[in-house]
């Protein structure tokens, strides 16, 4: 999402300043462009020589070195964006009065892109009116400011003002600044993972689906610009991004009530979801005790949800069901999409290596109604969600 977005970091006189290394490696990671800008007390905290070997590039501290003038301007016109992390009390001061005696402040003032900045100070300078006036002219100035965190500080005392995490800095940048547009304004649903079937208050009937897929397809409709509600059953995953709504249950019942409900108002809804085709009959109020004899279990189909969104599905919707096989796996998946009236399925084949339950990898083919078959090679969850979602515009559009 991030590859080779132009982010330049600017850093200032506050202890977080250790911080921003790891900020700079998850950024390297993401493949995107960097530079960096220092504040000449931003060189007490962290070493210019760390970061800049990390960006294999100089990093710009004085409006004048070896002879030649650091052009602010051009810095702030070549970035996507300038994150300034941390914002100490000094340089927030100064911005917001529009002083400019270093070369981040004078980039700043000529910044034509988005301006973040993350500020990390002792609570006390924190709560001072000074500094929540100066927040607030930052505000009206347009530039997104990230909230301080509560824990410990550097003075050793325990409050507000720590810096937000690099991890959650990264998450904002992706979240408001790089989001695709191909899906904007579209209503996406998502079922994920497996459901648990109650048998008694300690027991349940379930699967080994882990969600991975689910989850990763989620990422990809949120990453183009959708509105995403991800139905999950118990998994062990949090969602990447704040704005998924994320919906956690337990049982096809409650999931088959969760997708009946907000059906109507998606444009598209992929059922990935691992659903228990059966639950016990009735589920016992107590632990049942163990008997001789062993025990019998009368189970009793549950709702499927793909068939019921199916039958409800209109024209302008976009319904994609998976198909989970061991044997004659293009037949029976053309049959489910047929019989559960949706436009797409997605077979996975537990025959190939690599694919299925609980891997971070799969290969799926994918099946439409007029009998076009797509099949995608082993790849990344990740990779494979963002080349199904592909797909279902192309098709949804067709
Ligand atoms: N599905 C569903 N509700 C159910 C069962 C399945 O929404 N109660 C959906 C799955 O999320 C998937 C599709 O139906 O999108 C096919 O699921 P799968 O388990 O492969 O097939 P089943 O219809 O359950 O049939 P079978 O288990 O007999 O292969």
């Amino acid at each position: 999402m991030l590859k080779n977005k132009k982010i330049l970091l600017g850093i200032t006189g506050s202890i977080a300043a250790y911080k921003i290394i790891l900020l700079v490696r998850m950024l390297m990671k993401e493949n995107a462009e960097i530079k960096i800008i220092m504040t000449p007390a931003a060189t007490q905290f962290v070493s210019p020589l760390v970061l800049s070997t990390l960006i294999q590039d100089k990093v710009a501290i004085d409006f004048f070195s070896e002879n030649t003038w650091a052009n602010h301007v051009m810095l702030g016109r070549w970035a996507d964006v300038f994150i300034i992390a941390p914002l100490s009390v000094n340089t927030l001061s100064k911005m917001a009065n529009g002083q400019c005696d270093n070369l981040l402040l004078a980039t700043y003032l000529s910044a034509t892109c988005p301006v973040l900045v993350a500020p990390g100070m002792d609570e006390d300078m924190w709560h001072h009116a000074a500094t929540r006036k100066n927040i607030e002219t930052l505000k009206s100035y347009g530039n997104h400011i990230l909230t301080v965190q509560k824990g410990f500080l550097a003075s050793g005392l325990q409050g507000e003002g720590r810096m937000e995490e690099p991890e959650n800095i990264l998450l904002y940048l992706k979240e408001n600044f790089f989001r695709g547009n191909q899906l904007q304004g579209k209503k996406v649903l998502i079922t994920a993972g497996p459901t648990y079937e109650a048998i008694d208050p300690v027991r349940f009937i379930g699967n080994h689906s882990s969600g991975k897929m689910g989850f990763a397809l989620a990422d990809a409709f949120y990453e183009q610009g959708a509105e995403v509600t991800l139905v999950s059953g118990p998994v062990h995953l949090g969602k990447s991004y704040r704005g998924i709504q994320l919906i956690s249950l337990h049982s096809a019942n409650e999931m088959y009530n969760a997708c009946m409900d907000i059906f109507e108002e998606m444009d598209i809804a992929v059922m990935c979801a691992a659903v228990a085709d059966f639950q016990p009959e009735t589920v016992s109020k107590e632990k049942l005790k163990k008997k001789d004899q062993g025990l019998e279990l009368t189970l009793i189909q549950t709702q499927d949800i793909l068939k019921s969104l199916g039958a409800l599905k209109k024209p302008n919707q976009f319904l994609v069901g998976f198909a989970l096989e061991t044997e004659n796996e293009n037949k029976n998946a053309l049959q489910k999409l047929v019989s559960k009236n949706a436009d797409m399925i997605v077979l996975n084949s537990l025959r190939d290596k690599g694919a299925g339950f609980g891997t971070d990898t799969n290969a799926v083919t994918i099946l439409d109604k007029s009998g076009n078959e797509t099949t995608l090679p082993l790849e990344t969850k990740k990779e494979i969600a963002q080349k199904i979602i592909q797909i279902i515009i192309q098709k949804a559009h067709a």
